[in-house]
């Protein structure tokens, strides 16, 4: 039997990466190697229970990366924004001051974190791909008038980074934009209470905007997989199990939940001032809103053009599939 290949999952404990852990973890081909800061979490251990082998490192740390991608033929890395923006909005809002310093700062750390895993998979000579979760960089797209929304910002950076300065990298890099959760705020609709029992999508886009939809966890392994072992290095995939306008999302979701339920647009301005949502999150919807969730990144695919189809179940049969009581109880 010829030597297993060995992937190196970063962010192997999140959302995105244990979907990529547990897809390699049953294909017979493939060793599963496991970055996290915190080898006995329960996370991890989990992981290790499957077969993982989990290593301790961090993405601030090149040595740790360096280890941690030795020998490596394929790296998965998805770089978070929110764990460093979270903690220090919060520190700011309880100094009462103004949030938006939080943006630079996990802007920083990300881009940063990027830059690490690219510079340490460069250098590592089996290595055959390097798949990056990307998000297009929004300012550059719309000169100048989308630059709040850091999170998007960082992994467009990052992808800029490997195109330019590590030209050889960027030849073995298949990029995945990945599309909004399912979990994501902005798919669960509002109780209007301008009404008896119907609900309401409050969303910053016209009705004919589309935003992907992606069960992270179900689904992106097996897109990521047919990144690493199918498709040609160079390939950007949007990846979503349904990508519905936003008139669409409302009608699929009252389909599914047999509850009324509408699509309300609203200013982005509005959305701020009145429901106090942040910049951070509505600058990338009025990005999206203008220019389409890969604005600007050019030869995007999408599932349906990837050489062998990858089968995930759409946004409505899930929802099909959850208990209605429960879920509009809570
Ligand atoms: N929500 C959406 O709709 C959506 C859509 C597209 C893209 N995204 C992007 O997805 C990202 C979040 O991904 P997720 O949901 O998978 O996150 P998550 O579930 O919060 O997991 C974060 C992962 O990052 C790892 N990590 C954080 N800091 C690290 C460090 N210094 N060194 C090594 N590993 C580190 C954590 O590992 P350990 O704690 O084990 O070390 C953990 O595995 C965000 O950047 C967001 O912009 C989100």
């Amino acid at each position: 039997m010829p030597a297993k290949k060995i992937i190196v999952v970063v962010g192997a404990t999140g959302n995105q990466g244990t979907s990529v852990a547990n897809t390699f973890l049953k294909l017979p081909a493939w060793h599963v190697r496991c970055l996290t800061r915190n080898p006995h979490s329960d996370a991890a251990s989990a992981l290790r229970t499957q077969g993982a082998q989990v290593i301790q490192g961090d993405l601030t740390d090149p040595a740790s990366l360096t280890t941690a991608f030795q020998n490596a033929h394929a790296v998965f890395v998805n770089t978070d924004f929110w764990t460093t923006w979270y903690p220090a909005k919060a520190v700011l809002c309880a100094e009462g001051k103004s949030y938006e310093p939080a943006s630079e700062m996990a802007f920083a750390v990300e881009t940063l974190h990027g830059k690490n895993a690219v510079d340490a998979a460069a250098a590592v000579p089996s290595l055959e791909r390097f798949v990056y979760s990307a998000l297009p960089g929004t300012s550059k797209v719309s000169n100048g008038k989308y630059t709040r929304s850091k999170h998007f910002e960082a992994k467009g950076w990052v992808v800029e980074y490997i195109s330019k300065q590590q030209p050889e990298l960027w030849k073995k890099t298949p990029l995945i934009y990945v599309g909004a959760y399912t979990t994501n705020r902005l798919l669960t609709p509002r109780l209007d209470p301008t009404s008896s029992g119907r609900y309401a999508f409050v969303l910053p886009v016209k009705q004919e905007t589309r935003i992907p939809i992606i069960n992270v966890q179900q689904s992106i392994g097996q897109f990521v997989r047919a990144l690493v072992e199918e498709e040609e290095p160079g390939v950007k995939l949007l990846a979503y199990d349904s990508y519905l306008t936003a008139a669409e999302i409302a009608e699929v979701w009252s389909r599914a939940s047999g509850k009324e339920a509408v699509f309300v647009p609203i200013a982005p301005e509005a959305m701020h001032d009145k429901m106090g949502v942040t910049w951070e999150h509505l600058d990338s919807q009025a990005f999206i809103n203008e220019y389409g969730y890969t604005g600007g990144v050019v030869g995007v695919v999408e599932p349906a053009q990837l050489k062998r189809k990858v089968a995930t179940k759409s946004w409505e049969d899930q929802l099909k599939e959850m208990n209605w009581t429960e879920v509009l109880a809570a």
